[in-house]
C-alpha cells in the first residue's frame, strides 16, 4: 500500500500494518545505535495549533534519528500569520515550498483531510480535535502486540472519556482490522462510545459490551486502556466535569482484579485517572507505549518519505 497523507486509522490494511511494525522493530536497533543519516535532505514541519508533549517531541526526535531536520511551531494558533487571519489552507500551501512533509495537530475534526486537499506533501494527522489521532493508533496497536503478543483475539476495556478520545476512536478503527476481537466500553454515560464507532465495529465483526462496572470488566480482559476526562472539550460545563472525573480510576484495588499478565496502556498524559502507586507495578505499560511512540513515528516517516518529494504541479501553459 503506498502511503502519502496520513488522516485517518482506518487507511491501513493488516499487510500494511505487519510491514510498518517490522520496520518499527528495525527503528528500534537504529536508535540503540544512535540513529542513521537516511534522511538528511529532508525537512519536516511540525504545525501544531493544540498542546502536546508525547506526539510532537516523538514526531521531531524520530525526525532527528533519521538524520532529518525540522522546522516547528508548537503554538500555531498564536505563533503562525493565522493570528493575522491566515487560513489553514494557505499556511499549508506556504509550508509546501519549505518542508518535504507536515506533521500537523489540530482543535477542528477534519482539519488534517482540509490540509491535505491542498498538499503537495504529505500531510500526518497528529489529532484533529475529538476526531482521530492514527499515529497513536498505530503505537497503541504495536505496544499491544509486543505486550501481548498477538492482536486476534484481543479483549480489550476502554475507559474514560470515550466520546471526546480521538485516541480511542482511531484505536477502535483499527481493531476492526483483527478477528475475535471483543472490546469493552466502559465511561460516564454522557462520554460513552459514539455511535459512528459502534457501527463500523458491528460491521466488522468486532464484538463490543457497554458496561458501567469497570469492577465487573477488568478480570475479563488482556488490555486496559484508561484515558482522561478532557476538561478542555467541555468548554464552560464546569459542572458535567466534574460529575464525570473520578468515576473511573486504575488504583492498587484494580490491579488485584486484574490479570497477572494483562497491562494498564494510557496515551496520557494523565491527571488523576491512574493512580501514582500503579505505576511500578509491571503491568503499567504505558510509559513503555509513549517510548514505543519513537520507533513507530521513524518506521511512519521512513515509509511516508521513501518516495523522492513530488517536483511542483507545472503551470498550464508550460510544456
Ligand atoms: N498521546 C498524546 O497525543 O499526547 P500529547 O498530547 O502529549 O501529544
Amino acid at each position: 500500500m503506498q502511503l502519502h497523507h496520513v488522516i485517518e486509522a482506518q487507511q491501513f490494511d493488516r499487510p500494511t500494518l505487519a510491514e510498518l511494525f517490522t520496520l518499527t522493530r528495525q527503528m528500534e536497533q537504529v536508535v540503540e545505535r544512535g540513529g542513521s543519516d537516511a534522511f538528511r535532505h529532508r525537512i519536516m514541519a511540525t504545525l501544531f495549533y493544540e498542546p502536546s508533549t508525547r506526539t510532537r517531541f516523538s514526531f521531531e526526535t524520530a525526525m532527528h534519528r533519521l538524520g532529518g531536520r525540522v522546522i516547528s511551531t508548537e503554538n500555531a494558533a498564536e505563533f503562525s500569520s493565522v493570528s493575522k487571519g491566515e487560513t489553514l489552507e494557505d499556511t499549508i500551501r506556504i509550508l509546501n515550498g519549505y518542508a518535504d512533509l507536515i506533521v500537523l495537530r489540530h482543535y477542528e475534526v477534519g482539519a488534517a483531510q482540509r490540509a491535505a486537499a491542498v498538499s503537495r506533501v504529505p500531510v500526518i494527522n497528529a489529532g484533529d480535535g475529538p476526531g482521530q489521532h492514527p499515529t497513536q493508533a498505530l503505537l497503541d496497536l504495536y505496544t499491544i502486540e509486543k505486550e501481548i503478543g498477538s492482536i486476534d483475539g484481543l479483549r480489550i476495556a476502554m475507559v474514560g472519556d470515550l466520546a471526546n478520545g480521538r485516541t480511542v476512536r482511531s484505536l477502535a478503527y483499527l481493531l476492526g482490522k483483527f478477528r475475535d476481537v471483543h472490546i469493552w466500553f466502559v465511561a460516564p454515560p454522557p462520554l460513552r462510545m459514539k455511535d459512528d464507532i459502534l457501527t463500523y465495529l458491528a460491521e466488522h465483526g468486532v464484538e463490543y459490551t457497554e458496561e458501567s462496572s469497570l469492577e465487573k470488566v477488568l478480570p475479563e480482559v488482556a488490555v486496559v486502556y484508561q484515558t482522561r476526562i478532557q476538561k478542555e472539550r467541555f468548554g464552560d460545563r464546569i459542572a458535567d466535569y466534574e460529575k464525570c472525573r473520578g468515576l473511573y480510576v486504575i488504583n492498587a484495588a484494580s490491579l488485584r482484579l486484574m490479570k497477572p499478565h494483562a497491562i494498564v496502556m494510557h496515551p496520557l498524559p494523565r491527571v488523576d485517572e491512574i493512580s501514582m502507586e500503579v505505576d511500578q507495578d509491571p503491568r503499567a505499560a504505558y510509559f513503555r507505549q509513549a517510548q514505543n511512540g519513537l520507533y513507530v513515528r521513524m518506521a511512519l516517516l521512513a515509509r511516508v518519505m521513501e518516495r523522492p518529494a513530488s517536483p511542483p504541479a507545472p503551470r498550464p501553459d508550460q510544456p
